[in-house]
């Protein structure tokens, strides 16, 4: 518009004359609901190793493990085929009726058009609380908790509220009372994670139905995230933890989200699941639509092989999972003197250790002196703080090395 007026032609000139705030002054910059999401305490602790190629990283969510190559075979059959085009919103319907037999097996009768495929559990989480949190609302989370579901929410202008669990003789539990107090008329959604990452924590099946009779009555919305289910230890030959699946009505307010990622040691593959009422099914197919499209063929038809040949890989997994916990607790015991609590689930031990007031500090000096790669508890919840989550899906000779590296190092600071 100032085309024909040289004395506007400058910057300051524009500003001076703009009749209106210019939407180009200042740094550009993201939403304030963006800017205020924590960011990743792990990943700071992971940056204080940044150089060092010996680091014995305990810290992520992941086995050492490759995926099984029977999974890998049928990804690289699918790309032969030619498995590189868009599919459905929803998933191809062949592993989306795996996925309706798999979840009737474990906890009761559920049909296809109750699950949807989705780029993985943070996806099907991102997904579940966008259909039903909006700006403003209320939504309640048990911690501590691994830190996406906190901040998931947060993202769409929602208001979080924590419930914290109790950590004591018989390890993290819940004051189920306070939990229900949380969950006033005015929530709109409970989003829930057992087993939990990081504490193991298995929500009882007493305790889950307290719970959905309470959200019943207030119409609130529960988002459980079971993605740990399989990771289930606590009572002999039970091949899931209780779930909200098994108690709740396929229509009812409940969505259960699921992944590929631990059951089968698909992490990079990006594949999971969600179990939700009929009636969200279209909603739900607009947002994947618009967040993801859908996920890629060839990974889907990975998905298809891991739940139609994977049921022994798993059982195999599981044990040899139990194996690494039981292993590790007992070296931190004897080798660390530190009293660990065993919990029922997941592939964490969650534990106080001392001199960890500041776990974050502690954590990077673990990584910067000892090598040892641990993720300090404050990532999850300030009522993690003094504690770290150790991952130990991973061989035991590495357990051994990293208890060595802890107890070294505790007793180089005095701290045992
Ligand atoms: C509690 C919980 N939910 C969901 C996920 C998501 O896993 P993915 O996105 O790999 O399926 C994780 C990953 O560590 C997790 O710990």
């Amino acid at each position: 518009m100032n085309e024909l007026d040289p004395s506007l032609r400058s910057s300051a000139a524009l500003d001076a004359s703009t009749p209106f705030p210019s939407p180009a002054s200042g740094a550009p910059r993201a939403r304030d609901a963006v800017r205020d999401l924590r960011p990743s305490q792990i990943r700071e602790v992971a940056n204080a190793g940044f150089g060092l190629d010996d680091v014995l990283p305990f810290w992520f969510g992941e086995s050492d493990r490759v995926t099984p190559a029977f999974i890998r075979d049928a990804a690289s059959a699918s790309l032969a085929a030619g498995g590189t085009f868009y599919t459905h919103n929803l998933g191809i319907a062949p592993l989306r009726a795996s996925i309706a037999r798999y979840v009737s097996g474990l906890h009761g009768e559920t049909s296809s058009d109750h699950v949807a495929v989705t780029s993985a559990g943070v996806n099907a989480l991102m997904l579940a609380a966008q259909l039903v949190a909006g700006a403003g609302d209320r939504v309640v989370t048990v911690t501590p908790l691994w830190p996406n579901i906190v901040e998931i929410p947060k993202i769409l202008g929602a208001r979080v509220e924590t419930v914290a669990l109790n950590y004591g003789a018989a390890g993290w539990t819940l004051d189920l009372d306070r939990l229900l107090a949380a969950l006033t008329p005015d929530t709109k959604l409970l989003m829930i994670n057992s087993p939990n990452n990081p504490t193991g924590w298995v929500m009882s099946r007493e305790d889950q139905q307290a719970v959905l009779d309470h959200c019943r009555r207030y119409g609130i919305w529960i988002v459980a995230d079971e993605v740990y289910e399989r990771l289930y230890y606590g009572e002999p030959g039970a091949l899931t933890a209780p779930s909200f699946l098994d108690l709740a009505g396929r229509e009812e307010r409940v969505i259960c989200v699921n992944s590929f990622s631990k059951a089968w040691l698909m992490t990079g593959w990006r594949l999971g699941w969600i179990v939700a009422p009929r009636a969200l099914m279209d909603d739900l197919g607009k947002l994947v639509e618009y967040n993801t499209s859908c996920a890629p063929e060839f990974v889907q038809r990975a998905g298809i092989a891991a739940i139609e040949q994977g049921a022994d890989f798993t059982l195999e997994l599981v044990a040899s999972l139990r194996a690494s916990r039981d292993h590790l607790a007992r070296l931190l015991r004897e080798h660390a003197g530190i009293d660990v609590k065993v919990p029922a689930g997941a592939m964490y031990l969650f534990f106080p250790v001392p001199g960890g007031q500041n776990s974050l500090e502690l954590c990077k000096a673990l990584v910067r002196e000892a090598h040892l790669g641990l993720a300090p508890g404050s990532a999850f919840g300030p009522e993690g703080e003094g504690f770290v989550r150790w991952c130990y899906a991973c061989d035991l000779a590495r357990l051994d090395v990293g208890v060595e590296r802890l107890a070294r190092f505790l007793a180089q600071h005095g701290l045992r």
